[in-house]
């Protein structure tokens, strides 16, 4: 059985109970982060605490939890469960409130809760050829960089995108790329690896910000920039990213082979320099 932790306490997850008047039910007030495990090792946590940190102060929720409780609570979730890779999940809400109201409550003490699943399995070029993306209008907030628990309008985009026999929206605003409904995009053309800048519009990933780090470590060209749709639809390749899913490459976008429909040349690269960084990781030499 899964532990879990909620308040303060280890415990069976099936057993973890939340008041429904906590705002968190009521409003999706919270945030939310998720975090890999690699042999047991919390990757990233750092770049995962600072945005947890950034997300907490964006909607005024004081961090219950210091940097050195946050990372001795994870440890020991992460070792109460099994196996060595998992995808650690964490939320935080505004609590308790004794009645409905959409202002905040004089008095709350956030609810924190965090449990431990399984690992999806890592991208390899046999997996690819499955992942396929349709566009979709960008429809959410004004404030994607919050990782607000608030993802109604994320999961309506992904499910629309599976009904369509797709994996994941790539969303459109104003003619531009911004990311996927639970994802980051890139696109290369002539070998160069390009990303939506961060702001506003979407999440900062740590999954990105890691790829753009090993390009300019590994003196791949990678720029920054704003990706207009037309670029999106010639680009060579397209990948989506994320901490469960990593690096994938997309071979159909809107039906269309992107590229010649095959795992690209920088993509094979990249994920060759991700898979040595998590290595890294788990024998402790990177974090
Ligand atoms: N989602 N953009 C959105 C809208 C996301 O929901 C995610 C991740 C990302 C990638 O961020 P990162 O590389 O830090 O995982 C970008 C997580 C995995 C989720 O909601 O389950």
């Amino acid at each position: 059985m899964t532990t879990a932790y909620l308040n303060g306490s280890f415990l069976p997850l099936d057993e973890a109970c939340v008041p429904v008047m906590d705002r968190g039910f009521l409003f999706g007030d919270g945030v939310y982060e998720v975090i890999p495990v690699y042999g047991g090792r919390l990757f990233r946590l750092t770049h995962h605490l600072k945005r947890l940190q950034n997300s907490l102060d964006a909607v005024r929720i004081a961090n219950p939890l210091d940097r050195g409780a946050w990372e001795s609570m994870l440890t020991e979730l992460v070792k109460r469960n099994s196996g060595s890779d998992q995808v650690v999940y964490l939320q935080v809400t505004r609590g308790v409130a004794p009645r409905r109201d959409h202002a905040f409550p004089d008095e709350t003490r956030p609810t924190v809760f965090a449990m431990s699943s399984t690992a999806p399995e890592p991208v390899d070029s046999a997996s690819t050829q499955e992942i396929t993306a349709i566009t979709l209008p960008d429809n959410r907030w004004q404030h994607c960089n919050i990782k607000a628990i608030t993802l109604l309008p994320n999961v309506l985009l992904r499910q629309q995108a599976i009904d369509a026999g797709s994996v994941e929206a790539i969303l459109l605003k104003d003619g531009y790329a911004i990311e996927g409904a639970a994802s980051n995009v890139f696109m290369v053309k002539n070998g160069v690896l390009i990303t939506p800048p961060n702001g506003p519009a979407l999440l900062p990933g740590i999954t990105r910000d890691l790829i753009l780090e090993l390009a300019a470590a590994n003196a791949i060209p990678f720029r920054e920039s704003s990706i207009p749709e037309a670029d999106l639809r010639g680009a060579d390749e397209i990948w989506l990213t994320s901490s469960t899913r990593e690096i994938s490459p997309v071979a159909l976008l809107d039906d269309q082979p992107v590229g010649d429909g095959q795992p690209g040349p920088v993509w094979n690269t990249m994920i060759g320099l991700y898979q040595e960084y998590k290595e890294r990781v788990r024998c402790g030499q990177a974090t």
